[in-house]
């Protein structure tokens, strides 16, 4: 059985992120019983990001595959360590991934970072991709290149990149003081966009469960 970890970070159980992750996850399945799926969400755990403890660079760590400090992320690191395949699911926050996966992926990468030599070197290099769901039509923003930037350096290549733009962050327009947003052309750019982009998720899935079996 290979196991694919969804690391969801996000706030809202079934809303746009969560239904992105649940299209990625029915397309990784639909390639067969070989392949698990787990979907952990951040919010529901209780950690920070990293406290600069450094026992992960201390001489001879026992620390470099996981982040020595115990608390409620403990399990989920060392579920996403030894994953065969990850996926970082976020809305978009202020131009970048939410507060919780920032924390995440500090406490996940950081240990895998040398201070020898700037190596990273996580215990597996697995397929990784990122789903975004954002307001604004387009997700080419520096903030996200960056962190894919950041992931490629660790798993080998660049995380395939799923994005949902344009979402619905309120089913009702009508009752809140959001000016900025036309109920009218919402409703027309998900109509035109949003099947598409849960399609989009769904093969995404697929593609990383194939990869994954092929490579193993
Ligand atoms: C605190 C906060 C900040 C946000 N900042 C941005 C932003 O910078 N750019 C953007 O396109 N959308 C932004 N949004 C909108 C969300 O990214 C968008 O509604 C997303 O699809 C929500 O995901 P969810 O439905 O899974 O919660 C923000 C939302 C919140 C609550």
């Amino acid at each position: 059985m290979k196991k694919i970890v969804i690391i969801d970070g996000g706030p809202r159980k079934n809303m746009n992120t969560a239904a992105m992750i649940g299209a990625f996850s029915d397309g990784a399945k639909s390639v067969g019983e070989a392949i698990e799926v787990k979907r952990i969400r951040l919010y529901d755990l209780d950690y920070k990001g990293c406290y600069s403890c450094l026992a992960c660079k201390l001489k001879d760590s026992k620390f470099r595959d996981v982040c020595a400090y115990k608390d409620g992320l403990t399990e989920t690191l060392r579920e996403t360590a030894y994953a065969d395949g990850v996926v970082f699911a976020s809305p978009i926050y202020y131009s970048r991934v939410t507060g919780q996966m920032e924390s995440f992926i500090e406490r996940l990468t950081f240990p895998w970072l040398s201070y020898n030599d700037y190596s990273l070197t996580p215990p597996k290099r697995i397929p990784a991709a990122v789903i975004y769901t954002m307001n604004d039509p387009t997700a080419e923003r520096r903030s996200l290149q960056s962190l894919e930037i950041l992931l490629g350096g660790f798993y080998g290549e660049k995380p395939e990149r799923v994005a949902a733009c344009n979402t619905y962050q309120v089913h009702n327009y009508d009752l809140y003081d959001m000016k900025s947003f036309s109920t009218e052309k919402k409703e027309q750019w998900r109509a035109e966009h949003w099947e598409q982009d849960l399609r989009n998720a769904y093969e995404a899935g697929r593609r990383m469960a194939e990869k994954i079996i092929e490579i193993n």
